[in-house]
């Protein structure tokens, strides 16, 4: 980490804690980067940065298909996660070729034109003001650089079924209340969190060319007898958000968001205890082995080049 706040670690919660847990390692097929690298000439890349870029997962993942004396530069506002960045790149052998620092996606601390990618995962749907940030990837983009956002639709994981069936006015309910949430969330500055549907829109007003959209391939099955590690860290990963009282988002979190999307009070601690108790059935038929679902999701990766400066 270069900078000096390095030593002021916070003491309030990280941003997205409780979502790098080891889940996250499976959010990809490794052959579909592959054919995207191929798509994006990705190998012609040498200078990259990682917006929000977390505790690695992401620029960590595409270092490989970039050039292989390319350098990654990832940023990010929680020292926290600076430090977890740089003990990952380091296990992975990768230490040499990444550099983390804190910084933020609303003001990138670089000169303009600076690298051939920027990229960000999960990063544009908890700005206030996505637009503004996508500008400045594009700042310090060089000419013909590739802006490359992994953004997902969250409030569409809602509708994903398993064994556990509900009826029409259940589900119908369950939406609602991740929907009043996710606008309560927008409505308090926080990011919309389902904003991918929105971003290619954003790179055609923002002038970038060549946008192209595409969905990731990756699903996240499970079935009995939840065999590999895969199934287990999503099985763990709940229990650990029940043991939490917590949905991901914990309960005074979510209840500020509810409320802000237009919930009461009241309607609120009925919802919470629907989603534990949601959570608590899915853990119990995993544990008999009668919990399947196909998992998916809708996680969008949408390109755009920078262009050239008119000759005219
Ligand atoms: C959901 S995490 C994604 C992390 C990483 N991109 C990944 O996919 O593993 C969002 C990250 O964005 C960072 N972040 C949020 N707002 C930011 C800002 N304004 N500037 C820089 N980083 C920010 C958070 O600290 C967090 O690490």
């Amino acid at each position: 980490m270069k900078n000096e706040s390095k030593t002021e670690i916070k003491k309030q919660k990280p941003h997205s804690e409780a979502f790098f847990g080891e889940v996250r390692d499976y959010w990809w097929n490794k052959d579909f980067l592959e054919l995207m690298a191929k798509r994006l000439a990705l190998n012609k890349v040498k200078d990259a940065l990682d917006v929000g870029s977390g505790i690695g997962h992401w620029g960590q993942l595409l270092l490989p298909l970039l050039a292989s004396d390319a350098k990654l530069t990832g940023v990010d506002r929680e020292p926290q996660w600076i430090l977890r960045a740089e003990d990952r790149a380091r296990n992975a052998g990768l230490e040499k070729q990444c550099a983390y620092q804190l910084g933020d996606a609303n003001a990138l601390p670089f000169p303009d034109a600076t690298f051939d990618l920027v990229t960000c995962q999960t990063v544009l749907i908890h700005l206030q003001d996505p637009k503004h940030a996508i500008r400045e990837m594009i700042r310090v983009l060089k000419p013909g650089g590739l802006l490359l956002a992994a953004e997902p639709n969250n409030l569409a994981n809602q509708m994903i079924g398993g064994t556990i069936v509900h009826s029409v006015n259940e589900v119908m309910e369950r939406v609602r209340f991740h929907l009043m949430c996710e606008r309560g969330k927008e409505a308090l500055g926080l990011g919309n969190i389902s904003l991918g549907d929105l971003v290619p829109g954003y790179f055609a007003e923002l002038g970038l060319e060549g946008i192209g959209v595409y969905l990731n391939d990756k699903s996240n099955p499970l079935f009995a007898p939840y065999a590999d590690r895969e199934q287990q860290s999503m099985i763990k990963q709940t229990e650990e958000f029940v043991n939490q009282d917590s949905m991901g988002w914990d309960r005074e979190e979510t209840r500020s968001y509810f409320i802000a999307g237009g919930g009461t009070l009241a309607d609120f601690d009925h919802h919470w205890n629907l989603a534990l108790q949601d959570m608590r059935k899915f853990i119990a038929a995993t544990k008999n082995g009668t919990y399947h679902s196909a998992g998916g999701g809708v996680s969008y990766l949408i390109s755009g080049r920078k262009p050239y400066p008119s000759c005219i």
